[in-house]
Order: C-alpha cells, then structure tokens, then sequence
C-alpha cells in the first residue's frame, strides 16, 4: 500500500511527542515536515521539543515554526503546563539539537509541502489549528490540495479544560471553526475515545524492553505520565497517538459522519463542538467523527509500531 505523505502540526507535549515518535516509525506513514504551535506550552518549547526529538532520533525531516497564540488572544496563554510541564515533556531530558529549525515558518512550510505533493498532503493536527486556519487565509487554494485531516480535537461531549471544550480546540476555537468549515476532508478524534486511550505500566515495561532510542524516550515519557498520575494527575493518555492511529491505523477506530462548528462566543460554552447528532441542523455531514475504540488494537498498533524502531 502506497504509505500517506504526511505533515504533523503539534504542540509537543508529551502525548505529541509520543504520537511523532509512533508516526516516524509507522510503516504506512511518511512525514513529509513537522510544524509547531503554542498549545501545550510556548511554541519556543514546543518547537525545541519537536527538533530535540526529531534530530535525537536520527531523523533530518524539517521542522517549523508556527504560531505562539490564537487568532483571537482569549487568554493568558493556552499553557497546559500542570500536565506537560514548564518545558512541555515533564522531566524528560533530550540532548540539544545543533540543528537549525526550517528557514520558513510553519505556515509557509504547510503551503510549501501541499504544493509540492499536489493534493497527496495529509495532515495530522494535534494541537491548536491556528497554523492551519492562517495557512487557509493566506493559501485558499489550499482547500484543494490537502487530501485529508486527522485531528485530535472536540468531543461529542463534555470537555477537558472547561465542562464543554477540548483543549486544542478551547485555545483557538475561531481557528477551528475555520478548518472545519473548509471543506478539507476531516476526521475528528475527540476527548469520547482519546480518554479511553489509556496506557499502563505493562507498556512501559513493553518499551523499555525494545531497549532502543525511540522505546527508552517513550519509555521515559510514561514514566513521568505514571508519576504525573500517582500525584492527582491525568492518566497515561495517549490523545495524540490515537489520532495518529486514525491515519495509520483506522480500524483502531468507530466513526459517524456529523455536521459540526465551533462556538465562538458562549460563556460557558467557548471552544465547545457543537455536533449535530440527531441531524436538526439542516447542514450537511462535514466531519468524520471518531466515536468509539478498540483499545487492544490501538495498543497493538502503538506496541508493533515503536517496535520498528532498531537503533
Ligand atoms: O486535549 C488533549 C490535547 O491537548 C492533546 O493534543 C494534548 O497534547 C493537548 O495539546
Ligand atoms: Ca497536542
């Protein structure tokens, strides 16, 4: 099977970086680029992180760098730096890339790589979309040529970091509602299965057992997760690598066909989802909604995936 050329925007974090390393080394995937956004935290960490981990293992795919905020400055700043963090992968420590980031910026890197493969370009975005949203406003040619979307974003219900809203799309929600009303293909991989994606200590041991590169980082990656839950933290949820898995791996996944939009002003209800599930709204399907796992599979996908990895 012809693998899927694909760019990752993210906003590495720990469950990003465990979704790049999984991507780098699926067999059915390649990454064309990698762009980084503020989300988890900064983008100047982000971006460090994605080049640190990129370059550590071995890999000269192009970095950029994106957006350090939202279209519309909501809040302080989108830190999730409780779960990720100061400098967005816990206590994970990766030796400094001498490497120099992309000489475009993230934006232009997205326009340059759908151009250049000329609508084969598939994206899996997992943080927030504002890179996406400026890249539509900038190229809306680009609706054209990006042969699909794989976010992680949203919920049919409930939220994370408020009742009704998911991170990513909470930071940005005028940049979301851009990308879901552009008509790009898109697949959406929300909070009603990314929590379900739950890893435990026997899949550390699993990659601390590959004893290469990519499974000792991972491996650190879920200790600290591990460490982070013991002390009232969020479990070992892998958000990202799910949604990855949804490219590279959809059988992992269950999916309905829902219009959705983004609520751009509510008070309570401000990066909420809106899905239209029993069909009231008149419009048109625009998404493919992921709504439910099968989790031994994602395992098995994830497990066999870092696996490949052989130095
Ligand atoms: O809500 C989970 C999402 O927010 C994940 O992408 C995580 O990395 C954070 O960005
Ligand atoms: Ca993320």
């Amino acid at each position: 099977m012809e693998k899927k050329r694909i760019l990752i925007d993210c906003d590495t974090g720990t469950d990003d970086a465990i979704a790049i390393v999984a991507a780098l080394y699926a067999p059915d995937l390649q990454v064309e680029a990698i762009t980084t956004v503020t989300g988890n935290v900064s983008v100047k960490y982000t971006s460090e992180n994605t080049l640190n981990l990129v370059r550590h293992l071995g890999f000269d795919i192009p970095v950029a760098v994106g957006a350090w905020g939202p279209l519309k400055l909501h809040t302080d700043m989108c830190y999730a730096e409780a779960t990720h963090g100061k400098a967005g992968l816990g206590d994970v420590k990766l030796p400094k890339s001498t490497d120099s980031f992309s000489s475009k910026n993230a934006v232009e890197l997205i326009y340059e790589k759908a151009v250049e493969l000329n609508g084969e370009l598939e994206i899996v975005a997992v943080g927030p979309l504002t890179n996406i949203a400026i890249a539509l406003l900038l190229h809306p040619e680009l609706k054209n040529l990006v042969k699909h979307l794989w976010i992680m974003g949203g919920a049919v219900y409930g939220g994370n970091v408020t009742p009704t809203a998911e991170f990513n799309i909470w930071c940005d929600p005028e940049a979301a509602r851009m990308v879901l009303r552009s008509e790009i293909p898109c697949t959406l991989v929300g909070l009603d299965v990314t929590t379900k994606a739950v890893l435990d200590r026997d899949d550390i041991r699993k990659m601390r057992g590959l004893e290469t590169k990519a499974g000792d980082f991972v491996a650190d990656i879920l200790e600290f997760m591990d460490r982070r839950r013991l002390e009232g933290g969020e479990d070992l949820l892998m958000h990202d690598a799910l949604a990855l898995a949804a490219a590279a791996c959809p059988e992992c996944l269950k999916y309905k066909d829902y219009y959705v939009d983004v609520e751009c002003e509510g008070t309570y209800t401000y990066g909420h989802t809106e899905m239209d599930i029993w069909e009231e709204s008149g419009h048109e399907a625009n998404v493919s909604v992921a709504v439910g796992i099968d989790l031994p599979m994602f395992k098995k996908w994830l497990g066999d995936t870092i696996a490949c990895s052989k130095l």
